[in-house]
């Protein structure tokens, strides 16, 4: 039989309760801690098995020395936790989206992570979606001729959904290399928020295979009048020669290619996307050629592009990429971003950046 991973979860809040679910759900992983500052969160622990369960996930990471280090804690104490992950001694360390809060605290995490034996994923799970996969499979197909945009929009705030546009659009665009981005920022109201962000950040991306990506994130972004649930408000394509194929979050795909008009269904479904999510990583585990699609190389790469264009939004320009050395983006754009009122593209987003 093969080996069974065993795994400490760390931050049972939503996430970690979907994480929890979906590795007792795997007969490849036993979850065999469960940790949350917060001991009303570890009341269900016995849903997952016999997990110990503790409020110290330091003293638990030390005692169980899982496999698997999978945490999902707020994003403002991420490399303390891969540097847990990393003493532990934990094969794979799993996480939750955005990388960090900053470059320079995602280039610490990078060096952290180069220096250990440890992989590393982070949770872009939209990728087991059907509609998602749908498009990616219309783009690899051909079937769009040559690829010469990819784009991505939500109206959600950028440290929320960025990650998440970023790692879809490089996907669509065969992971090729950013070279450089340029990008606007407007409105201090997120910058409060704990996924601290301006209000509407927006630019351009330059591939090294000479595609465009165009990326728009929060309260300017465009409606997605197909999709009601705001969260999901999100369209992510691929435009080429012959045609287009997008995925609206919430709302499935459609395209239009030399032979006609198609379309599916589709919508963001934790439960329909953790499995394969989780399944992956005992894949890369089992054998390190089959490295996960949500491993962090390819993550670090998107947030990277997300720090880019702050950082063009803060000093104006284009930014080259890969950054040579790291900042702290929102620290900045806490000193300098304007005061005014960030401008509505829909009376959809009034509820969450006011009117
Ligand atoms: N991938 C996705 O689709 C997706 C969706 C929602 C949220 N997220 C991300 O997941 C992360 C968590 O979000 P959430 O909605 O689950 O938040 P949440 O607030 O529901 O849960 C976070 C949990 O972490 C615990 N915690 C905080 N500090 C801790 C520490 N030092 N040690 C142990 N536990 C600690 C909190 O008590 C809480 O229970 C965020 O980074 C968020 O951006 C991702």
């Amino acid at each position: 039989m093969s080996a069974r991973y065993r795994v400490l979860v760390v931050g049972m809040g939503k996430r970690g309760a979907h994480h929890a679910s979906a590795f007792h759900a795997n007969p490849r992983f036993s979850v065999a801690g469960l940790a949350d500052v917060d001991p009303a969160r570890l009341k269900d622990a016995a849903k997952y098995g016999d997990a110990r369960t503790g409020t110290d996930a330091a003293t638990l990471a030390r005692e169980l020395r899982p496999d698997v280090f999978c945490f999902c804690t707020p994003p403002t104490i991420r490399l303390d936790l891969v540097r847990l992950g990393v003493e532990s001694g934990a094969r794979l360390i799993a996480f939750e989206k955005p990388v960090a809060m900053s470059s320079a605290e995602a280039m610490r995490i990078r060096d952290l992570l180069a220096g250990s034996r440890a992989m590393a994923v982070v949770s872009h799970q939209h990728r087991y979606g059907e509609h998602y996969r749908k498009v990616a499979e219309i783009v690899a197909s051909g079937a769009l001729g040559r690829v010469h945009t990819v784009y991505a929009t939500a109206t959600g705030w950028m440290l929320h959904m960025a990650s998440h546009l970023i790692d879809y659009l490089r996907w669509y665009n065969g992971g090729a290399e950013a070279q450089w981005v340029m990008g606007q920022a407007a409105g201090r109201g997120k910058l409060s928020d704990l996924h601290s962000s301006p209000d509407y950040l927006a630019g351009f991306i330059q591939f090294a295979n000479g595609v465009r990506g165009v990326l728009e994130c929060g309260a300017g972004a465009p409606d997605v009048p197909e999709v009601d649930y705001w969260w999901r408000k999100c369209r992510i394509g691929a435009q080429g020669t012959d045609g287009y194929a997008e995925v609206l979050t919430g709302g499935g795909w459609r395209a239009v290619t030399r032979t006609g008009i198609s379309s599916g269904p589709g919508s963001m479904n934790y439960d329909l996307d953790m499995p394969g999510y989780i399944q992956d990583m005992a894949y890369w585990l089992d054998d390190e050629t089959k490295v996960h699609p949500c491993n962090f190389a390819s993550a670090y790469k998107g947030h990277e592009i997300m720090m880019g264009l702050v950082r063009s939004a803060l000093q104006g320009g284009q930014v080259a990429l890969p950054l040579a050395s790291g900042m702290d983006e929102i620290a900045q754009l806490k000193e300098k971003l304007p005061a005014s009122r960030v401008l509505l593209s829909a009376s959809a987003n009034a509820k969450e950046y006011g009117a």
